[in-house]
């Protein structure tokens, strides 16, 4: 089975797809750390994201051993590794590089011990409507973008990292549009997928949404 968890940065994507994998016995794709590792590396070698030479170099050679490796660097998950993801997100050769290694992990789906897995949740931008759009069951999920800088926020201040909300909101406002705009895969939800706005649900209720709209798949299939 594929589900396909698609929309803005902190909608809660992350949690809602490592909690289906976990109950489906599913293997969980952030394909957010594929962008995050390339934006990453370039800044980490002194380049500037928005150079198409410099990211696409990164990205032809991306591994995933190389993505947990970055993984471990503390700018992987901060507003810098963020930022960097989301230009180099936004070069259309960059995201043709990257395509074949997400499309392939639905062939072969594996946990991250390397037991094969029957099934993926991708968590993503373009999961639905690029990565596999012959995805079982596709959603996207999205909030207004103040619920959504208030979590990033908080999740910082957990980290003890020094930025303001208003920071936070206006880098999510930034982000929301370069992800939205850009010529190649911009965000937008695939016509079937199901559209759950979460900012007034808490984790659990969207949680149970979604395994409502898994159950009526698999009843569909079964028939
Ligand atoms: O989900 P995230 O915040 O880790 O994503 C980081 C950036 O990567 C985000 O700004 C958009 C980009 N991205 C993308 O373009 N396509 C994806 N499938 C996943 C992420």
């Amino acid at each position: 089975m594929i589900i396909t968890i698609d929309g803005p940065a902190a909608a809660g994507k992350g949690t809602l797809a490592s909690k289906l994998a976990l109950k489906y016995n599913l293997t969980y794709f952030d394909t957010g750390m594929v962008y995050r590792a390339v934006g990453l590396d370039v800044v980490l070698q002194g380049k500037d994201p928005n150079d198409e030479q410099s990211a696409l170099s990164v990205a032809q050679k991306l591994t995933f051993p190389r993505i947990m490796e970055l993984s471990k660097h503390q700018d992987f998950r901060s507003a810098v590794g963020g930022d960097a993801a989301s230009k180099v997100s936004a070069i259309p050769s960059v995201r043709a590089a990257l395509l074949q290694m997400q499309r392939d992990f639905a062939l072969n789906p594996q946990f991250s011990d390397g037991r094969k897995a029957s099934g993926v949740v991708y968590d993503g931008r373009d999961a639905g409507t690029v990565i596999c759009p012959q995805a079982d069951v596709k959603v996207f999920i999205t909030a207004s973008s103040e619920v959504r800088a208030m979590r990033r926020f908080k999740e910082f201040q957990q980290k003890g990292l020094t930025i303001t909300y208003d920071e936070v909101l206006a880098q999510t406002r930034e982000r929301d549009e370069r992800d939205a705009s850009r010529s190649s895969a911009p965000m937008k939800p695939a016509d079937d997928a199901v559209i759950i706005d979460t900012s007034d649900m808490s984790i659990d209720e969207v949680y149970k949404k979604v395994c409502d709209i898994i159950e009526s798949h698999k009843k569909i299939l079964e028939k």
